[in-house]
């Protein structure tokens, strides 16, 4: 009896998030023969009930598929930004002498982890055992035990400073460096699946996470399930930090993003609890739903409310009273499309996609080619992760206003992962059309706030082309 691929590709998709697709799934194959063999099994049906029952096996079999690329002194920019700015400010705010709490997630054989700790070693000295602990987890067992050793080849350091490899290691071989021990007591690492509803309760109140160059491996739903669980693990003020090409993709809502010295990264803001609240209750929706924000108190409400109200309302995160200024206008203009769009993307932004979607639709019955409808449609579609209509809806606002560059560029992050060479001319196009723009809602009404820098930034990096794998380096989609 055989089992085929697919049914190995879903349970591993399910228990683990990753997504086998392209080279990825030759490896899978390869995999699947070698363990059958290991576990002398001459049928796939018997070795698939066995990963079912067994969940070492599982992971013996996972390990042998995750990308594990990493090196140390990875973007930089973030270990400057966490020593320069965000570990003093969180030391001067915390309210205990407990020692921040940092969590690397999906830290593979450890380089990441270890150059936070080395970071940190550098600006605080050797008070920073007490500062700050730091956590490493990984799905991949394999990868754990290498990080655990602590010693590593050449590769490893091809973006670290020479002067900080030779002061934290130590040469063991013409081809082995050790980490010293005073680094290596910095970081506990343990064994850690993201996607796990039995992620351990200690595993919690971090200060900072990374989570950098793992999401890519997985779909918008995945995304949004572990972005959710970190939130469930972080402190309110806690900060994220995903890799630099992923972090515009990943503003799933779930926190907040922040730009601060040219780098952005995401915030914990207590979660909007948007799913639970019943439509019906609206506009009485109440304001504790609101995000916490440390800005002066806002006057008064003006009187007259207009569509640009309740835009800035929206763009201050004020979703409460957005919610009963766009009812007001909604009650006194009923067949007007615009507080119908700003109403149906706070929906969106409250991450009620179906809403959210209906009032697009109810957009589109008053204008079938409304662009501001089709985007709305299309971030419904995305968000709740159906990728076809959004495609469809991204494409339908193309070809009404081609130079509505947020479509495009919706449209293009979502190609990524069904048409690589298409997504490449999107952002091509992108690229040229938000070269001289300054508008970051790209003219539509919906108060989009695209970080232009942000949005040329990944324009350029994956309009360029696709880099060729070196021999023994996994790259996804290769
Ligand atoms: C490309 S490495 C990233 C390493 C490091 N964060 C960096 O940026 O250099 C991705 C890692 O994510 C891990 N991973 C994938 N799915 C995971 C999951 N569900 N839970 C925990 N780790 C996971 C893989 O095993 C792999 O080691």
């Amino acid at each position: 009896m055989t089992t085929d691929i697919e049914s190995f590709k879903n349970l591993i998709r399910q228990r683990s998030g990753l997504l086998v697709s392209g080279l990825a799934e030759d490896i899978l194959t390869t995999a699947i023969k070698t363990r059958m063999r290991v576990c002398k099994l001459a049928d796939t049906s018997a070795y698939y009930a066995t990963i079912l029952a067994d969940e070492a096996e599982f992971l013996e079999l996972l390990s042998r598929i995750t990308v594990n690329e990493t090196y140390f002194f990875r973007e930089p920019e973030h270990l400057s930004f966490l020593t320069s700015k965000v570990v003093p400010r969180l030391l001067a705010e915390r309210d205990n002498r407990l020692p921040l709490r940092i969590l690397s997630a999906g830290c593979s054989t450890g380089e990441e982890p270890y150059s936070i700790a080395i970071a940190l070693a550098e600006k605080f000295g050797s008070g920073v055992s007490g500062l700050v602990s730091i956590l490493a987890g990984d799905i991949d067992s394999h990868a754990l035990a290498r990080a655990r050793q602590a010693t590593y080849g050449e590769f490893s350091f091809r973006a670290m400073p020479p002067d900080l490899k030779a002061r934290y290691f130590t040469r063991a071989s013409p081809r082995a460096h050790v980490l010293n021990e005073e680094i290596r007591v910095l970081v506990d690492f343990r064994h850690m699946n993201l996607m796990s509803d039995a992620l351990a309760p200690e595993i919690a109140d971090f200060d900072v996470v990374f989570f950098r160059n793992v999401s890519i491996y997985f779909d918008p739903q995945t995304r949004m399930t572990i972005q959710t669980t970190l939130h469930s693990r972080m402190k309110v003020g806690a900060s994220l930090f995903l890799g630099v090409s992923e972090t515009l993709a990943n503003d799933l809502g779930v926190f907040r993003l922040i730009e601060e010295d040219g780098l952005f990264h995401f915030v914990k803001r207590p979660l909007i609890a948007a799913r639970s609240v019943p439509i019906a209750l609206r506009p009485a929706l109440p304001l504790a739903i609101r995000p916490e924000r440390k800005s002066p108190p806002r006057a008064p409400a003006p009187a007259v409310v207009t569509l640009d109200t309740v835009r800035t309302l929206i763009r201050d995160e004020n979703y409460g009273e957005a919610v009963t200024a766009v009812a007001t206008l909604r009650a006194q203009s009923p067949t007007d499309i615009g507080p119908l769009l700003l109403d149906g993307y706070i929906h969106l932004l409250m991450r009620d996609f179906t809403g959210a979607a209906a009032l697009a639709r109810k957009a589109q019955e008053l204008d079938n080619w409304s662009a501001d409808a089709g985007v709305l449609l299309g971030l419904s579609a995305k968000w709740g992760d159906d990728t076809e209509q959004a495609i469809q809806s991204f494409k339908q606002v193309i070809y009404a206003k081609p130079d509505c560059w947020p479509a495009r560029f919706h449209l293009a992050d979502i190609l990524r992962t069904v048409d690589l060479v298409k997504a490449r001319r999107e952002y091509g196009i992108v690229l040229r059309q938000v070269q001289a723009v300054s508008d970051p809602d790209g003219g539509l009404l919906l108060p989009l706030n695209l970080p232009l820098a942000d949005v040329r930034f990944l324009c350029e990096r994956h309009g360029q082309p696709f880099i060729q794998a070196k021999p023994g380096v996994k790259i996804r989609g290769a």
